[in-house]
């Protein structure tokens, strides 16, 4: 588990495009590069062959605030927790920036993923319409840190 390199983007964007219906296009990894505090929070795990399995990217939204962006994972490498590992280390590192929220959304019929996250604490705290298509709603799971204060604004 590493920072992402620039060199990494082209296997992320595989990874994107074998993962989802509608991926990112390739330069969008580039400007999540930069947005991710140029790959502060964009994380990718690596295979014993130096592979990327998966990525995860993230970005501080407020001072209290760490919006997931995106979190994928090589199709051969699912249910082996390459998904979990990452978000453990986005925790780990975020610890030093004091965030007290993880907030992030996800389909409605995305059941692994919400999965995932339930496992890694996160509860459904809303519901974005139509967010990803006709019909195609997003949920909006969010992580509390004990003892915070959180904005009241998120979006
Ligand atoms: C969602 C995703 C990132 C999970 O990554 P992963 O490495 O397979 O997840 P892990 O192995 O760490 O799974 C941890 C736990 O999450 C849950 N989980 C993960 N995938 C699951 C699935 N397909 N069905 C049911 N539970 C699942 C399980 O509780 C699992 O623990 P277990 O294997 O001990 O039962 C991966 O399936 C993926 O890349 N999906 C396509 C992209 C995507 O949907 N990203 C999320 C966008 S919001």
């Amino acid at each position: 588990m590493r920072n992402a390199e620039p060199e990494d983007l082209d296997q992320v964007f595989l990874i994107e495009l074998e993962s989802f219906k509608e991926p990112y296009p390739r330069w969008y990894f580039d400007v999540l590069y930069i947005i991710s505090n140029n790959g502060e929070f964009f994380l990718v795990s690596l295979d014993y062959r130096n592979r990327v399995d998966g990525y995860l990217v993230a970005v501080k939204r407020k001072s209290n605030v760490c919006h997931i962006v995106s979190i994928a994972v090589r199709k051969d490498c699912r249910r082996q927790r390459v998904g979990s590992a990452l978000l453990q280390s986005l925790f780990e590192i975020c610890e030093s920036h004091n965030p007290n929220l993880y907030v992030l959304e996800v389909e409605i019929w995305n059941m692994s993923a919400q999965m995932l996250y339930t496992r890694h604490g996160f509860n459904y705290i809303g519901l974005i319409p139509g967010y990803y298509g006709d019909k195609r709603h997003a949920l909006i799971m969010a992580k509390y840190l004990p003892g915070m204060l959180v904005e009241k604004r998120l979006y």
